[in-house]
């Protein structure tokens, strides 16, 4: 389980495409915002301790009214790997849709994360009972610590020492971290044992953190993406009435029209081709089929280097290094 020597993530990802290159896929859906057709199954990724997880799946974050309606018709459309948060609220509502979509459990990869006030040991644990119980599962496929709090990091390192505990238990397929930096890795690595098998961050055109994504190469760990199409800008404008909307962005139209593909489906299928995980939101069904319709076409080298020099350092979320209770604590007296 430590440390062993896996598959880099783009030869992975190469390994996924060539096996999804020998079956039928639909044609491309043409312009923005019409249906698309499902593309046969989501590729996998093995993970650095072997189990498989899909490449794409669905974004839960303030999938909250019609939750259960929203993710049942993302499970109906195809979705597989579904993503939530203790901090989401919706642990529940995944479970009833998990439950109304008839989908069998062993066919899902469910992932869900500790939030930031429940670190430390047995609060981990109990908070752990907590998910798994509104989620009426017997077990999560993925569980990660929400952000890496660095100043009050025994409490980080003790929870993910619980975390290992329910994995060892068989509670757990796989345990990994989220808003990680690299810093922050070598810090847990120093006081734990089990080396993450994914690190969740914020990625998207104008953030697209190459060296970060290197290093988890270098360590093992799978990089999955958040806000993967720039959500977290329209979620929470940096300036109020000043929303950064990476999908209108002029390059990511050209491309898209050379595809015949949409400006979201370029994106997700430059951070596929870059051996990223993707987990679009959407709380629309046609959207889903559109974000799910990306296995049937190839960016060229030229588009991807396009898309790479978009890049801008923006970061839309939180700063890893002050998002803890003090800070969330402050945040709700601000507002
Ligand atoms: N670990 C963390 O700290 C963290 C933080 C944030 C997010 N996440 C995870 O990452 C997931 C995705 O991130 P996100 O929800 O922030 O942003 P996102 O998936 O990048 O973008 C979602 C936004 O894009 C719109 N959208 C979806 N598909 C579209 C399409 N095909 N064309 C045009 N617009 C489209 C959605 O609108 P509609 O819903 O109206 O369609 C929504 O406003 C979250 O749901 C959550 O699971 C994790």
């Amino acid at each position: 389980m430590k440390r062993r020597n896996l598959l880099t993530a783009s030869a992975a990802m190469a390994v996924a495409l060539g096996q999804h290159s020998q079956l039928a896929f639909a044609q491309g859906n043409g312009a923005a915002d019409k249906p698309a057709q499902q593309t046969g199954p989501i590729p996998m990724r093995r993970l650095n301790n072997g189990v498989e997880m899909p490449m794409l799946g669905f974004g839960a974050y303030r999938v909250i009214d019609n939750a259960v309606a929203i993710m049942e018709t993302a499970l109906r459309s195809g979705y597989r790997l579904v993503d939530t948060a203790a901090y989401y609220g919706n642990e529940q509502q995944l479970g009833e849709a998990i439950v109304r979509s008839e989908v069998p459990r062993a066919e899902l990869f469910i992932s869900t994360k500790l939030w930031i006030a429940d670190y430390g040991y047995d609060e981990a644990l109990r908070a752990f009972d907590a998910s798994l119980e509104k989620l009426g599962l017997d077990y999560v496929d993925m569980y990660l610590l929400h952000y890496p709090t660095p100043r009050y990091f025994e409490s980080t390192v003790a929870a993910y020492r619980a975390m290992e505990r329910l994995l060892k238990e068989g509670r757990i397929r796989a345990i990994g971290v989220s808003n990680f930096e690299v810093e922050h890795l070598r810090r847990l690595s120093e006081q734990t044992e089990v080396v993450p098998a994914i690190n969740q961050i914020e990625l998207h055109p104008y953030f697209s953190r190459q060296a970060q994504r290197e290093a988890h190469s270098s360590l093992d760990i799978a990089t999955q993406a958040w806000s993967p199409i720039g959500g977290i800008f329209i979620n929470h404008p940096r300036t109020p009435g000043q929303i950064v909307r990476v999908l209108e962005d002029p390059a990511l139209d050209h491309i898209a029209a050379k595809y015949g593909k949409t400006p979201a489906q370029v994106v997700l299928r430059w951070h596929l081709q870059n051996g990223v995980i993707v987990i679009p939101k959407t709380n629309h069904a046609y959207r889903m089929k559109q974000n799910l319709a990306v296995f049937d076409f190839e960016l060229d080298a030229a588009d991807l280097r396009a898309i790479n020099d978009l890049n801008r350092d923006l970061r839309g979320g939180g700063n890893p290094e002050t998002f803890d209770m003090d800070y969330m604590r402050e945040r709700a007296r601000r507002s």
